[in-house]
């Protein structure tokens, strides 16, 4: 079987279970751990708990892999009765007594709240970093990724600059234990806060997609029930993949575990190809729950087995290929489908004479005859009839050609 360990945080799968309602309080941190992630992320204390996910179309198209969004924070809030340090502290010392020693604990610090009331903040960050570490927090991790605090960046403080100062003061708080820092890929430029982030100290970078959105039903009978939330989705997943491959291509070298639209193993194999160590579950860890996570960490186990990658160094990384082949293999590459397309001719007898294929050629093409299409020699290879043919006598093998860069 393929090994998940993952080498630059000490964890045994790269699976984050991330700050939500799976993770508020030391029952569900440890209900969160019969699914043996690789860590989990002790919510903050005092800011309310309980609330939920409204999914669009349905949970189901999600968990099936389609494309869909979630909004989160919908349903009701209740108070959150841990509501001070030392009941927080508490609830650390309780889960490490109580969860497998080899999962590990990293907890929340802070809330923008705090900041956007004003007063001690830095004081209090600092004291609550101190004392969660003595209570045996394996790493404290920083919020700065819910739209509240990247939206406020232009209103209220420099996003940018409160990255740079609680991470270098945090960091300073706790020496050793590592210090992770939760980014927003929205409403501003991540690239700038992971460099902000690796040169303040973090030990650790969690690029993730939360916006700041509104997603109406056109028949207004289901719409997304709090317009303007923390909106995020299956749909999320490939600007999270392009976010990290950026950091890589320009100097992170910092450990990442990027979130957002994680509810299948392939969306996670995904941000791992594109250089992420880790992969946060969020909404999935809350609607899904423990079996769910568990069935896509052994999804992820097999799949890596029957693509051939052994361990967590094969596969992390390994589509950053993509962005640094050669221009000329690019060039030939992007070629080979066209060439491809331009030499097809159409399979006659699997030709039902449908016409799509001449109704989307704008070179002429395409002509129909007898009620069957034909090519002609204006064809230019833009593929565009390969896609609407429903019956496949318009086929090229488009995985096959493109899969070039992969093949060892
Ligand atoms: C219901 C819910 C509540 C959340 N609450 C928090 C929170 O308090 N702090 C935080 O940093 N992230 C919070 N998140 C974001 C998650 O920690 C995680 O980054 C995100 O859900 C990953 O995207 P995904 O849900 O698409 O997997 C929450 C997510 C959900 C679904
Ligand atoms: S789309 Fe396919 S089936 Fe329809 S006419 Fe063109 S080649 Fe024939
Ligand atoms: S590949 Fe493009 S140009 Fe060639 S026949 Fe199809 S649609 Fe027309």
């Amino acid at each position: 079987m393929a090994d998940l360990y993952v080498k630059s945080l000490d964890m045994i799968n790269p699976f984050v279970v991330a700050s939500s309602p799976a993770t508020q309080g030391a029952r569900n941190v440890l209900k969160s751990a019969k699914m043996r992630p690789g860590a989990i992320v002790l919510r903050n204390f005092g800011h309310g708990s309980g609330g939920g996910s409204y999914f669009g179309p349905d949970a189901k198209a999600v968990y099936a892999g389609g494309q869909a969004f979630h909004s989160h924070a919908v349903g009701r809030q209740i108070p959150d009765t841990v509501d001070t340090l030392e009941k927080y502290c508490e609830e650390v010392k309780t889960i490490k007594r109580e969860m497998d020693s080899d999962i590990k604990l990293w907890v929340s610090v802070g809330h923008y709240s705090d900041i956007l009331k004003g007063g001690a903040w830095e004081k209090d960050w600092v004291n609550q970093a101190k004392e969660l570490k003595l209570a045996g927090a394996d790493a404290i991790e920083l919020h700065f990724n819910t739209p509240g605090v990247a939206v406020a960046k232009d209103r209220i403080y420099n996003y940018h600059e409160l990255i740079r100062h609680c991470t270098s003061m945090i960091k300073n708080a706790v020496g050793d234990t590592k210090v992770m820092v939760k980014l927003a890929v929205e409403g501003t430029d991540v690239l700038t806060s992971m460099r902000i982030a690796q040169s303040a100290g973090a030990d650790g970078v969690g690029p993730t997609a939360r916006w700041k959105a509104f997603y109406m039903d056109l028949d207004w009978r289901r719409t997304q029930p709090r317009p303007g939330s923390g909106y995020g989705g299956t749909q999320a997943t490939p600007l999270v993949c392009y976010a990290v491959a950026e950091g890589r291509n320009n100097g992170i070298t910092l450990p990442m575990y990027a979130g957002g639209g994680v509810f299948s193993f392939d969306q996670a194999a995904r941000m791992i190809m594109a250089g992420s160590d880790c992969v946060q579950l969020g909404a999935l860890a809350c609607s899904g729950g423990t079996m769910a996570c568990k069935k896509l960490i052994r999804d992820l186990e097999k799949w890596m087995d029957e693509a051939g990658y052994p361990d967590m160094d094969s596969l992390r990384g390994d589509a950053l290929q993509l962005f640094n082949m050669p221009d000329a293999f690019a060039k030939a590459r992007q070629n080979k489908l066209g060439d491809a397309y331009q030499q097809a001719q159409v399979i006659a007898d699997k030709c039902i004479g449908c016409g799509r294929c001449q109704d989307v050629c704008w070179h002429e093409g395409i002509e129909l005859k007898d009620r069957k299409a034909i090519k002609t020699d204006k064809c230019i290879g833009c593929g565009y009839c390969f896609q609407v043919c429903p019956t496949e006598a318009l086929y090229v093998d488009k995985g096959g050609i493109l899969a070039e860069p992969f093949m060892k």
